[in-house]
């Protein structure tokens, strides 16, 4: 089979699905990718579903035309938006809801799993779907945080205000006795050091990057050898931003680290 090296678009609000670019970069050793952070419309969390959608079609819209292969919707926001309403797009599109409902289902022994997202996330109800078209019996706990994407942007991963909104907004759900605990949101992987030490070694984090990596790596007959050696040199990251701000790049780094991050370009979508 000959190798498809069309590069796979990537889109977020912003940069918190750099972490999904990290899990995709490490895990599919042959690709290279360009990833759109909508810097200039962000949030999406507190949006309507309505101008989500609009974001979304444009960020899609812009992809295809760069000559991407497949699109992964770095956001949990956006992707729960786009499951709401399907539409027929030129490339396979990937969304991070399904693949951490089924990461969760498998970790969770009780079957009893707390959902964290931003407000549209949780007010659409889009990983209680996926879990009850997996699983009816499973029960699933949600809650909105919308103090923790600010705080990640402004880099306060590891401050003692963070884990206090964390201990905040994990107690109610870890009273009720959650075993697993799916992070909603591409920003939130950056606080797992936080999330972990809330909620103590019983209880499991999701994030979906990694399994949404195999799926891809698997529909594209893609070898996932972490051992493989990357085709250096051969592959790259763009990085394309709708706000020229360079304050992002910091957060960038942070989140990509250790992989180097590129200089973040500037675009118009329209
Ligand atoms: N990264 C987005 C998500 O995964 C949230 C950020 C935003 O509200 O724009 O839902």
């Amino acid at each position: 089979m000959s190798f498809d090296d069309r590069p796979i678009g990537l889109f977020d609000s912003g940069i918190g699905g750099l972490t999904v670019l990290k899990a995709l970069w490490s895990t599919l050793p042959n690709e290279s990718f360009i990833y759109l952070g909508d810097t200039a419309r962000l949030p999406y969390g507190s949006k309507s579903p309505q101008t989500i959608e609009r974001y979304c079609l444009q960020n899609i819209d812009f992809l295809v035309k760069r000559g991407v292969k497949a699109i992964v919707v770095a956001c949990n926001t956006a992707s729960t938006v786009l499951l709401d309403k399907p539409h027929e797009f030129a490339v396979p599109i990937y969304n991070v809801i399904e693949p951490g409902a089924r990461e969760a289902l498998k970790a969770s022994a009780k079957k009893q799993i707390g959902v964290l997202g931003t407000k549209a996330t949780i007010a659409a109800r889009s990983y209680v779907k996926a879990i009850h078209a997996i699983e009816r019996g499973a029960t699933v706990y949600q809650q909105p945080c919308p103090l923790l994407v600010p705080l990640v942007e402004e880099g306060l991963e590891d401050d003692p205000i963070t884990n206090l909104i964390i201990y905040r907004y994990l107690q109610p759900m870890l009273q009720a006795g959650v075993d697993t605990l799916i992070l909603g949101c591409t920003h939130y992987p950056a606080l797992r050091l936080g999330f972990e030490k809330v909620a103590g070694p019983n209880v499991t984090l999701v994030d979906s990057a990694q399994a949404l990596a195999h799926q891809i790596g698997a529909d594209m007959g893609q070898e996932l050898n972490p051992k493989l050696k990357p085709s250096a040199g051969r592959r790259g990251i763009e990085l394309l931003t709708t706000d020229a701000a360079q304050s992002f790049l910091e957060v960038a780094q942070r989140l990509m680290h250790p992989h180097p991050v590129p200089e973040l370009v500037a675009v118009d979508l329209i």
